[in-house]
């Protein structure tokens, strides 16, 4: 894959509820070759405290035939670097890298995807779900926040989707409760069989225990602390137990891999949450090709297809 560094220029600067910006960067060539899950490394602003660039998922991609194709990235106020962000405004300047990581694998057949976020973790879920739909899958949604002012879309998420289920902890929109408590109830009803999530770690954790437990794929996009950016300093390694080559089950191994190469996008199903490994792990990063794929639904016996029963407006 090329990486692409440039300058991009602000397009539009626009605000999703009280809490997240959203900034429109024309970015031709990241634009043409971005895939969902994957992110764009920012310069955000100069001196110290903006010294290293900051890892934004990419939202949307809007394609215009290669020569003024623009990416868009939603983001809240955190420090300094987003700070920056937030004071772009049209025709601004932005450095950027991208795009870089392993993006979500696509199903090989036709199939019913659920994809579930939480917060501002939900961004790469939206660019995901118009390229889902475009491939002819259908698409289901639980979308979860604290409260209502952080969940991000959820017009843009009821229109994506055939089922869209919002939930909130404080019950100040949609269900009262967690994305989780949603979760088994959905499946069943929309007949599930695999599963997309970003969001917080216990909650990436949560999605994929209940999905495990019935054998569904699940690929998580998890956002570690990250400096480089593509694969150098290790900052940002996860644990993963896979199976050994031409091995049983019983014979895990566990490897530390690079949220910025062989991720951000992994499967929850190999993913140590806990953080917790055999004292004799060690530290090694794996080279890409040699995870499984994110992509586990070619491991995924798909059923045939059932009739379309909830198309989604438009599709
Ligand atoms: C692959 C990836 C994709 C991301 N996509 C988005 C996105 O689409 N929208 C968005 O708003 N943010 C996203 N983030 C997080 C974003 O990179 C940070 O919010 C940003 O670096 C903050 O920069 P800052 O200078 O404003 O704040 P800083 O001063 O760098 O950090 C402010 C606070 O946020 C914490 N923080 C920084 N990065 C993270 C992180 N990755 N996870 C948890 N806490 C963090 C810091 O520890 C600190 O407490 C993503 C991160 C990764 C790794
Ligand atoms: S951020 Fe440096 S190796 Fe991933």
């Amino acid at each position: 894959m090329t990486l692409l560094m440039g300058t991009g220029e602000v397009l539009s600067h626009k605000k999703y509820g009280e809490h997240y910006h959203a900034l429109t960067i024309v970015a031709p060539e990241i634009g043409e070759s971005v895939r969902p899950g994957q992110f764009v490394n920012i310069q955000c602003g100069e001196g110290t405290a903006h010294i290293l660039r900051r890892p934004f998922s990419v939202y949307r991609v809007h394609k215009r035939g290669g020569w003024a194709s623009t990416i868009e990235i939603v983001f809240d106020i955190r420090g300094p670097g987003t700070k920056h962000l937030s004071s772009l405004r049209a025709h601004a300047s932005v450095d950027l890298v991208g795009p870089l990581g392993r993006g979500f694998a696509m199903p090989s057949k036709r199939a019913h995807c659920l994809l579930v976020g939480g917060g501002i973790g939900s961004a790469p879920l939206f660019f995901l779900a118009d390229e889902l739909r475009n491939e002819g899958h259908r698409v289901d949604v639980i979308l979860g926040a604290r409260t209502a002012g952080l969940l991000l879309n959820q017009i843009d998420a009821r229109r994506l989707a055939s089922v869209c289920r919002i939930c909130t902890e404080d019950g100040s929109a949609g269900e009262t409760g967690r994305v989780t408590d949603l979760l088994e109830e959905t499946m069943e009803r929309c007949k599930t069989e695999i599963v997309y999530t970003c969001g917080p770690h216990p909650m990436l954790a949560a999605v994929s225990r209940v999905a495990m437990d019935r054998d569904l794929p699940v690929q998580t996009a998890v956002e570690e602390l990250m400096a480089c950016g593509y694969g150098v300093c290790m900052t940002c390694v996860m644990p993963l137990r896979q199976k050994r080559h031409g091995g049983k089950e019983a014979e895990a191994e566990y490897v530390y891999a690079r949220s910025c190469t062989e991720g951000p996008v992994f499967d929850g199903s190999q993913v140590i949450w806990d953080g917790t490994t055999p004292s004799s792990t060690e530290a090694v990063s794996v080279d890409q090709s040699e995870l499984s794929p994110a992509g586990m639904p070619t491991r995924h016996d798909f059923p045939p297809e059932p009739a379309d029963e909830h198309a989604p407006p438009g599709n």
